[in-house]
């Protein structure tokens, strides 16, 4: 197994309704925050981590994502005509020359553990990343992949990103066991799904982010349907945690929930204080509203 992290699956395949209707026609993957589709952060973080084969698990209704990442020669014939040449740069090199794009459809959304599974043929014998679009998470200095695929390259375990969430929430979440290796980094003993507050060994919860070993494969390939119908990437980590050790890494940075209403607006606005043309304007009037 090579011991460097390449690629990167991007599950968008999901029917997103908490969006409904926003995601009748559209992925919930294209939302933007402010002016950018939550699957473009997604690349760059990827991007930012040294990944080179995107891997996209695409369902129905997801053709704007490849329309996204590809060429776009009416735009940029029209950009150029008019002279826009920043805005010319910026549709043109969203993904970089030597940075492969690939999509998979997922025919039928079977779960997250099945959407993974689809990518198999394009993953070969390689370490691999997971990243869902929909957990948006913010770090300027350091994206939060990076920070993972540096756990990899000094462990070569699979990598689990985890946070400390209120014990009242561990029911949205899968829920880890663990025994600290370093102040961030643990040994995961368990996992469990959506546990209740009072069943939840511990309120450390997964977010979307991972990095695994091939492993992970053949355990998805073993891992028959569980909750919902859906072959759940859950109980593959559980499957797996018996045969070769997985580690669990608190990252640094601010995770916005953004396939939830709130935590899609609460990123709107944070992001939006921070954007160089609307932070000053933007600021003053959240700052007029009366509540
Ligand atoms: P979610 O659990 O958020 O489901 O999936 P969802 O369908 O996207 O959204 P809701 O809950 O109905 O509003 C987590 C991630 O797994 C992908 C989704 O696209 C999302 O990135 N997914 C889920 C698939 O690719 N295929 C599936 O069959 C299920």
């Amino acid at each position: 197994m090579s011991q460097f992290v390449r690629k990167a699956v991007f599950p968008v395949a999901g029917l997103g309704t908490r969006f409904l209707p926003a995601t009748k026609a559209n992925p919930k993957e294209m939302l933007p925050i402010v002016d950018k589709p939550l699957i473009q952060y997604a690349v760059e973080e990827a991007l930012d981590a040294g990944i080179k084969d995107l891997i996209f698990v695409t369902g129905r209704n997801k053709r704007s994502i490849p329309d996204h990442f590809d060429k776009a020669y009416e735009l940029e014939n029209e950009l150029e005509k008019k002279q826009k040449i920043k805005m010319l740069d910026m549709v043109r090199n969203i993904v970089p020359d030597d940075v492969t794009c690939i999509y998979i459809r997922q025919a039928e959304a079977l779960g997250l553990g099945h959407a993974v599974l689809c990518a198999k043929a394009a993953l070969g014998n390689e370490p691999f990343a997971v990243i869902l679009a929909d957990d948006l998470i913010d770090n300027p200095a350091r994206g939060c992949l990076r920070q993972m695929v540096e756990a990899f390259e000094e462990y070569h375990r699979s990598i689990i990103a985890v946070e400390t969430v209120p014990r009242d929430e561990t029911y949205r979440y899968g829920i880890v066991s663990a025994t600290d290796v370093t102040d961030r980094v643990k040994k995961m003993t368990g996992i469990v799904e959506k546990p209740k507050p009072e069943e939840a060994p511990t309120n450390l919860a997964v977010v979307g982010r991972y990095v695994f070993t091939p492993g992970i494969l053949k355990q998805l390939q073993d891992t028959g349907r569980g909750a919902g119908g859906e072959i759940q990437l859950t109980d593959a980590i559980a499957g797996m945690l018996d045969k070769e050790d997985v580690y669990s890494l608190e990252f640094d940075g601010q995770r916005y929930d953004c396939g939830s209403k709130l935590g899609y607006l609460q990123a709107n606005v944070e992001f939006g204080l921070k954007h160089p043309e609307l932070s000053e304007r933007f600021s003053a009037w959240l700052g007029s509203l009366k509540f």
